[in-house]
């Protein structure tokens, strides 16, 4: 757990006192971890793997958020009074996840401010993009949405290659256009004329970025 940005400032030993309170849990690719509006007493650290943090209803499904190594969820549940988990998370790939139920989150907040700060900071971010999103959603047409999602997960998965921005997980069209709120049609005409212009390329449904900053002017950012 020393590895996560939350508790990179803690002291050895204080670590080392609350390594035991995480349970580490192994799931397979595809596995729901649990569903939106059920009660949640369990706090979630990404050890390795892939989340996808989601709402849905029985036709249509909205990827809010790509979680990573590193990353945390289920915090809303075990810090808002309605207890309920105020979306669906599963794993997209075989992801490994150190669990922490609600008393021992509660006490680690309790006794450390500066962790307390760091997972305020976090949660703030994820209103500024869910802000952005609506803006998406509301105003802009779907070319530019999905645009906007492939910028916002090389900026936030990117890893930078000698001819580009690799955003280094398989993704596949319908994934797309459920993060950019269109359907899977639309998303391959859009990802083809990207391809023709040259401004992404695609490998195994990885997608390598090439001209980030053209991209985001086609987006108008
Ligand atoms: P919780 O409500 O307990 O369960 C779903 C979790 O998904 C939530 O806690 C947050 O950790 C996370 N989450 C919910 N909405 C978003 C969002 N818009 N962006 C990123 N993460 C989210």
């Amino acid at each position: 757990i020393r590895r996560f940005p939350y508790f990179e400032h803690l002291d050895p030993v204080d670590l080392a006192k609350m390594a035991p309170l995480f349970i580490t849990r192994e799931y397979d690719k595809g596995t729901t971890i649990f569903l939106e509006e059920e009660v949640g007493d369990e706090l979630y650290l990404i050890q390795s793997g892939l989340i996808h943090i989601y709402r849905n209803d029985e036709n249509r499904e909205i990827i809010l958020s790509v979680l990573s190594e590193g990353d945390f969820f289920g915090e809303m549940a075990l810090l808002e009074s309605v207890q309920l988990r105020s979306a669906s998370a599963r794993t997209i790939e075989k992801s490994t996840l150190y669990v922490l139920k609600r008393r021992d989150f509660i006490g680690l907040l309790q006794q450390n401010p500066l962790i307390s700060l760091k997972i305020l900071e976090t949660t703030l971010g994820r209103l500024r993009k869910a802000n952005e999103l609506i803006m998406d959603l509301t105003l802009l047409d779907a070319r530019t949405r999905i645009v906007r999602t492939l910028l916002r997960l090389m900026e936030q998965h990117g890893t930078p290659k000698s001819d580009g921005i690799l955003i280094a997980f398989k993704l596949t069209h319908q994934q797309l256009a459920d993060m950019s709120g269109t359907v899977r049609e639309t998303v391959t005409k859009v990802m083809l004329d990207l391809q023709y212009s040259e401004l992404i390329q695609v490998d195994k449904k990885m997608i390598l970025v090439l001209a980030p900053d053209k991209l985001r002017q086609s987006a108008g950012m």
